[in-house]
């Protein structure tokens, strides 16, 4: 089995005595609320999702990630993984001691061993992460909202976050393993995904199974921009085409717990680091993965790999390049096995697609299984009544 990032699979899952012991001296801690992105965060950490991350990032792990991407000790790491608070918060904690973290209702989720507190300059965040300062980027948005000082130090976690949905597809890194070694599975794809499954995703996804064991399928069930498909349709689409188009015993379902950054090539390698925690041997990068808007060139999130050696990801990324429809190849193809003009390429924007399935319409079967257009159509009519309501 591949190794966990970093060499160890992190565990900071606090269990049994001494757990009831940190719960009881928590009680005493000073609080901390935390949003329920951050309690993720937290979680992440904790299970082993984020190794070898024991906790949030300190001052140095934090510059060297924004210049280097690498940890202080560089290992690869492209991504930065903090707690941001605000200045009054922070000047009530004092460094060295524990803080207990909470939800919205009071309930103590975790510890913070607090090791630093620092005040990061956020346009140069943006700038190194998401190669932008535009605060319409949806990654850029977020850290600016984010509180102004970071908090860093390990966690333990003495209560599991409660979810009301996907409780069946939330697996941690330690039992996927477990289940892959036992399904003998040597050779596993992971795939990232935060949309509907559509026959690009197919086509990239059968072709990765045919040089592996398994396909893994991760949706990202974290925070994603408010026009993305809602969340509940998306699983359901994967839910459909496990049922009724993959062979069950190739594919495993897991959604992924983290929020979406829109960070194109850095979240590319932080998707493929946290795939390889689950056990994952190979990674498939598309066409502007995990981009947003224009901000990334359409293979960069494939380019960076490049930037290390292999042995430093661990993971080996599967590269695709843009894939469509051909009348003529009668089958989905890319520029590499497809010699024929664009006039016979099925393809429609992402946008068209949006507003045929508002329609109550299905978008071409060769770009949307009809099995799955069905749940979209009723996902889109679900949000646009929700945000009727809102308004
Ligand atoms: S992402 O933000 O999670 O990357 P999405 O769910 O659209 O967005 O994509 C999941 C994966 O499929 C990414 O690796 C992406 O590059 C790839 N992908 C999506 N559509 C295509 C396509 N038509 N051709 C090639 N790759 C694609």
């Amino acid at each position: 089995m591949i190794e966990p990032h970093g060499g160890k699979l992190i565990n900071r899952i606090v269990l049994d005595s001494k757990r009831d012991e940190l719960l009881v001296k928590a009680v005493k801690m000073p609080k901390l609320v935390l949003s329920k992105r951050d309690l993720t965060e937290a979680e992440n950490i904790a299970t082993g999702l984020y190794s070898p991350l024991t906790g949030f990032m300190n001052e140095e792990d934090y510059n060297s990630v924004l210049e280097e991407m690498r940890l202080a000790d560089g290992t690869v790491w492209t991504i930065p993984v903090v707690l941001g608070v605000s200045r009054q918060e922070a000047e009530q904690l004092v460094i060295g001691t524990d803080v207990a973290l909470t939800g919205k209702s009071g309930r103590i989720y975790a510890i913070l061993h607090l090791e630093d507190k620092f005040q990061p300059d956020k346009k140069r965040e943006a700038e190194l992460v998401y190669k932008t300062r535009d605060e319409t980027h949806p990654g850029v948005a977020n850290l600016y909202r984010r509180g102004e000082v970071l908090l860093g130090g390990t966690i333990s976690m003495l209560n599991r976050i409660e979810h009301k949905l996907f409780n069946q597809y939330r697996v941690d890194p330690a039992q996927v393993r477990k289940d892959f070694a036992a399904r003998g599975w040597k050779r596993v794809v992971g795939f990232q995904t935060r949309n509907p499954i559509h026959r690009a995703h197919e086509y990239l996804q059968k072709c990765a199974l045919e040089i592996t064991d398994g396909l893994f399928l991760s949706p990202l069930v974290g925070e994603t921009k408010s026009t993305d498909i809602p969340v509940e349709y998306r699983i359901e689409s994967y839910e459909v085409v496990m049922d009724k188009i993959y062979p069950p015993s190739r594919v495993y379902l897991a959604v992924f717990p983290a929020a979406m950054r829109y960070a194109g090539p850095r979240e590319a390698i932080f998707h493929a680091l946290c795939r390889k925690n689950y056990g994952c041997t190979h990674f498939i990068v598309g066409r502007d993965h995990a981009g947003v808007g224009d901000y990334y060139g359409t293979y960069e999130a494939q380019e960076i790999f490049d930037q290390f050696k292999d042995e430093e990801i661990g993971i080996t990324p599967l590269r695709f390049e843009y894939s469509f429809y051909c009348t003529k190849c009668e089958s989905m193809a890319t520029s590499k096995t497809c010699p024929h003009d664009k006039k016979f390429h099925i393809g429609l924007s992402g946008t068209r697609v949006r507003a045929m399935l508002r329609e109550g319409k299905r978008p071409p079967k060769e770009m949307t299984r009809p099995e799955v257009a069905d749940v979209l159509i009723r996902g889109m009519a679900a949000a646009s009544s929700t945000t009727a309501t809102k308004q």
